[in-house]
């Protein structure tokens, strides 16, 4: 980036998984479950997919097009199309670092438990207290969290992200696999079933308009949309590579990937609690209180609970490495300092701004921001409300200053853009309205003034 010459992915497969590497992460794996659990299950579910199949296809779409139109990320593109514009590309590029710091806490918490398996601590694990009382100490989550924000930097600095993506090629399909295994497994144990019915069966009463906002920003998180980083991998994109097949795939792939991991954790929820059915607001923590008493029930858990927390931590660096990448070659570009210079001070940065994600779950658990702690905060600034505007101030961008067609043209240039008018419609119109609609009644409900 920044620079240095740009260079070209190889081909679609290589466009493909490089984009999938950064999209599938702890979003998909962590975040995914347990927000389905908190928001009604199969009715989050059902609004999540309607999304991802309009806004996150039309905005996908949107991104990696100027991308490579422009050659530029998402600074310099936006400025490069319309100069009164370049401030969605600034906006944007706020997202990646207040993302980073709590990724990177929760990138230690599976770096913790990783390493717990490993040393056969399986069944305290399995117990109840463990999460808690370990994300409650004041040391030992931040050194996991300085660990493996430490691991990251180290991959970005040495650049050697190339042979992380590589290993992490191969690692995938073997995490979709183990996952299809332990989601079945669950499937057979006493009460899975009603679980697996709260997930797939949408409960209408369940809807309100907080369900599409926390589905909106989850989409946007989980498709590392709507913070510039799509439109950096589209700037490496060949010309000759179908654009809107390629999104397609990774659609695909980043949807997959959460709706198997829901479908691992939610009935887990179901057979573990014993009927109680508040374990399901649980929150952050969903995962890691349920899954080790999975594994916990297998036998050869510990060999499962082992590979599972290394195939998630790798799906986690590839995400965390291409936030981090993008914070280090805005700060190289503005700042004209060097790359080395510029990850010190990134990694020193998110370190100074993750310590109270980490410590807000214990020793400043009394300390709230909009009633939030530090995390629950950062983690709705980040995509309840900076990436909705992003992601608004795109599509108007491209609907109305730059016009739909200039994307529609930079897809066609394989061929056939065959759902022009759904991005046409979406990026007009159904985009931009609704998240208006849901942006004000989130805000007065966050004001108190309405209660939905
Ligand atoms: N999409 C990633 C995930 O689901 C998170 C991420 C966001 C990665 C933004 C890069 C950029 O985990």
């Amino acid at each position: 980036m920044g620079n240095e010459k740009r260079s070209n992915f190889t081909g679609k497969l290589g466009f493909v998984l490089a984009a999938a590497g950064s999209a599938v992460g702890l979003g998909n794996i962590w975040r995914f479950p347990y927000l389905a659990a908190q928001y009604g299950g199969g009715i989050f579910l059902l609004v999540y997919v309607i999304l991802a199949v309009t806004f996150g296809f039309t905005l996908l779409t949107a991104e990696i097009a100027i991308g490579r139109k422009t050659g530029l990320s998402a600074i310099g593109a936006f400025k490069k199309l319309s100069s009164k514009y370049s401030f969605v590309g600034y906006l944007a590029s706020i997202v990646p670092i207040i993302i980073l710091p709590y990724y990177c806490v929760i990138g230690g918490w599976v770096t913790k438990y990783f390493a717990s398996f490993i040393a056969g601590q399986g069944s305290l694990m399995a117990t109840d207290a463990f999460f808690g009382s370990f994300i409650g100490q004041p040391i030992e989550p931040v050194l996991w969290f300085a660990i493996y924000l430490g691991l990251t930097a180290l991959v970005v600095l040495f650049g050697v992200e190339k042979g992380i993506e590589k290993v992490s090629k191969v690692l995938m399909p073997v995490l979709i696999v183990l996952s299809i295994f332990i989601a079945v497994y669950t499937m057979f144990l006493p009460g899975a079933m009603e679980g697996v019915s709260y997930y797939l069966l949408p409960d209408f009463s369940k809807f309100s308009i907080t369900t599409v906002l926390a589905a909106m920003g989850q989409l946007f998180y989980s498709m590392s949309l709507a913070m510039g980083i799509m439109i950096t991998y589209g700037s490496y994109m060949k010309k000759d590579v179908n654009l809107e097949s390629s999104v397609h795939q990774i659609e695909l792939f980043d949807t997959g990937i959460a709706f198997l991991a829901g479908l691992m954790i939610i009935p887990s929820v179901f057979v573990f609690s014993g009927g109680d059915e508040s374990a399901l607001g649980q929150g952050p923590g969903l995962m890691f209180v349920t899954l080790p008493k999975v594994f916990e029930s297998m036998t050869g858990g510990t060999i499962i609970g082992i590979l599972f927390f290394l195939l998630v931590l790798f799906a986690a660096l590839t995400s965390s490495i291409s936030l981090m990448e993008t914070i280090v070659s805005i700060f190289c570009d503005k700042f004209k300092i060097s790359r080395k210079k510029s990850c010190l001070f990134v990694f020193v940065l998110s370190l100074v701004l993750g310590i109270p994600s980490s410590l807000g779950n214990g020793i400043w658990a009394n300390i709230k921001i909009m009633g939030m702690d530090f995390l629950t905060f950062f983690d709705f600034i980040s995509n309840s409300v900076i990436m909705p505007v992003v992601a608004f101030f795109t599509s108007i961008f491209v609907g109305y200053v730059i016009k739909p067609k200039s994307v529609i043209d930079e897809v066609e240039l394989t061929g056939k853009f065959k759902s022009k008018a759904l991005f046409n419609f979406v990026i007009k119109y159904f985009a931009p309205i609704c998240i208006v609609l849901i942006l004000i009644s989130s805000v007065f409900s966050a004001l108190g003034i309405i209660s939905i």
